[in-house]
């Protein structure tokens, strides 16, 4: 769901403490706001999978890396081209009522501020006062426990030469000085009450590191779903603070106000300036859609979760225009369009949620949406917003433009702005979800030393396999297996993405395949060279007859079973199996 800004929220507390947010950067970490810690252990294994197979590298990683951004490498390229690749082709190639479409990311800065986002287009963000650490107020879980308030620290006179400014001295204590400097800390039910003071001496060493202080006792108050303090270590959060989302910049040579503009922070609004133009050329009739996969930037306050909450993105989206009044029918059709086509993707229907947004939740454009959400280990969390957002773009770029993007309805010879319903789904988004639901160990016997191992496997649908087949000749001394292998891959590299391996046994090689999910092992062996020795029944389900020469082992990832087939059949079996 597109953020807009939702007003602060008051916090009473926070306000009587009267405390001054410290100015502060963003973390480099990847926090874990993870479920579990079996959901952490899986998600760092993902981590480092995707590290150590080329999938998914840190951006710029030998400087130190850049906080939301990330590298695709070789089979995270594919994997990720697989995935628009199929979505391209359902909603242009296999549909008649869906354009196609590339907008640039730079766009006049007029169309920023009349879709809304200039000003709005925000989130409301809190800064831990210890860490410094920035969140969003929105994705504050709610807490209960008991504050702990100080009202400073105690140090003895001779400190006070120490000391710059009239807010830190108070002459209550006999030889002592007072710095009134107020912190709180939230210390959750059943938690030890002395860990707020841990945390409050951090905050306090901080501020006064060549000071030799006392902690001051501290007050204390039970409170009840309180989102005021950092969930990671209990300190007090700032007051909330807007932050807009875009990524500002400057076109052409000088810097002024006049050269601002914005890397887009969605794909649409290309799509709703160009209504027109794409309309007159496809002459296409309501309802229609134009689709495009594109880069968007958001400068997120907490990049989180991997790949998740990037600050560049890629978003597949679809905007379909509809007439006035059938918007509402719209949601639901592609409510099921979008949820069967993530099956077709490999994400089972029962791990994802649909929520239907509240209306006190909803961009203020939308008429109603829905987020499809799926359970990542992390938790459950929006893979795809579906909104029915009326005719507000078209009506805000018609009116700030002065430029017409009305319909002419033959039918009904009339004038009007169509509605809209806009799946939009995240590229990046899905590919992790392909990912997590991909990764599976299974312990199983290593059919050379009989020793328990254990196999980790990606079961990736194959149409969304980085790899389709990778072709082995048995052994690598042998040249009339070597020959027929190369050939046979030689032949399917053109058509499909296939590789070639032929150092380490062939267990090892099949295993490295399954750890990137790799859907099928060819292999080439004696029994290609000199027939089949047992009557079998070949993949296409034809009897194999004994002593029948050019077949080769076909191995499945997912069962680990073999099976010959014959080389000259092997395209259209794999063709069918990947399409
Ligand atoms: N045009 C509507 C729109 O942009 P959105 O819900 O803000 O709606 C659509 O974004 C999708 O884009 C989300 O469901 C999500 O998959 C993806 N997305 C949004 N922000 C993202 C981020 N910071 N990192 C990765 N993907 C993001």
């Amino acid at each position: 769901m597109t953020k807009f800004f939702v007003p602060p929220i008051p916090l009473p507390y926070v306000d009587a403490l009267k405390i001054e947010l410290p100015q502060g950067g963003f973390s480099r970490s990847i926090p874990a706001s993870m479920a579990d810690s079996n959901a952490v252990g899986k998600m760092e294994k993902i981590v480092a999978l995707c590290k150590r197979r080329g999938f998914i590298f840190q951006s710029s990683e030998i400087y130190g890396g850049l906080n939301g951004a990330w590298d695709y490498g070789p089979l995270g390229v594919e994997l990720k081209r697989n995935l628009k690749d199929y979505w391209w082709r359902c909603m242009t190639q296999v549909r008649d009522d869906i354009v196609g479409f590339d907008g640039s990311i730079l766009m006049n800065r007029a169309v920023w501020k009349a879709s809304g986002h200039e000003a709005t287009f925000s989130d409301p963000m809190v800064e831990c006062l210890l860490t410094k650490k920035r969140y969003r107020a929105d994705q504050i879980e709610p807490q209960s426990g008991t504050v702990y308030a100080y009202e400073g620290i105690l140090a003895s006179e001779d400190e006070i030469h120490k000391v710059k400014g009239p807010h830190v001295t108070r002459a209550e204590f006999p030889g002592k000085i007072v710095f009134n400097e107020r912190f709180a800390v939230l210390v959750p039910k059943g938690k030890p009450a002395q860990s707020a003071d841990k945390i409050a001496r951090q905050y306090y060493d901080l501020k006064y590191k060549d000071f030799s202080y006392e902690l001051r006792p501290p007050t204390s108050e039970p409170v009840e779903n309180t989102t005021k303090f950092n969930p990671e270590n209990g300190a007090v959060l700032g007051e909330p603070k807007v932050f807009n989302l875009m990524l500002k910049t400057y076109v052409g040579a000088v810097e002024s106000d006049d050269a601002i503009t914005y890397l887009r922070p969605e794909t649409a609004q290309a799509m709703f300036v160009q209504f027109k133009n794409v309309l007159d050329v496809s002459q296409k009739k309501l309802p229609f859609g134009i689709a495009q996969i594109g880069k968007a930037f958001r400068n997120e306050i907490n990049p989180r979760n991997f790949t998740f909450r990037s600050r560049e993105f890629e978003q597949m989206e679809v905007e379909f225009f509809v007439k006035p009044g059938t918007g509402p029918e719209w949601l639901e059709k592609w409510l099921v369009e979008r949820l069967n086509w993530y099956e077709a993707v490999g994400i089972p229907r029962a791990k994802i949620h649909v929520l239907t947004v509240p209306e006190k939740d909803r961009a203020f454009y939308s008429q109603g949406t829905y987020d499809l959400e799926y359970e990542f280990p992390f938790g459950v969390q929006e893979l795809e917003g579906i909104a029915h957002r009326g005719n507000y773009d078209l009506t805000q770029h018609q009116n700030a433009s002065g430029k017409p993007l009305e319909y002419f309805d033959e039918e009904s010879k009339s004038k009007y702005l169509p509605e809209v319903v806009e799946p939009s789904a995240g590229v990046d988004r899905t590919v992790l979800a392909l990912l997590c639901e991909a990764y599976d160990e299974e312990t199983i016997k290593d059919e050379e030393n009989g020793k328990e191992e254990t196999r980790v496997v990606l079961r990736f649908a194959p149409r969304m396999a980085p790899i389709k087949a990778a072709v082995f000749p048995l052994l690598k001394n042998k040249p009339e297996l070597v020959a027929i292998a190369k050939d046979i891959y030689k032949s399917l590299q053109p058509l499909l993405k296939v590789a070639y391996a032929d150092s380490a046994a062939i267990g090892r090689r099949y295993r490295r395949m399954d750890e990137v999910g790799t859907p099928f092992g060819i292999t080439v062996d004696f029994e290609t060279l000199e027939g089949v020795k047992e009557a079998s029944t070949s993949a296409t389900g034809a009897p194999i007859l004994v002593g029948q020469k050019n077949t080769v082992t076909l191995r499945h990832r997912d069962s680990m079973k073999q099976e010959r087939i014959e080389i000259s059949d092997l395209f259209s079996y794999l063709l069918a199996k990947v399409a």
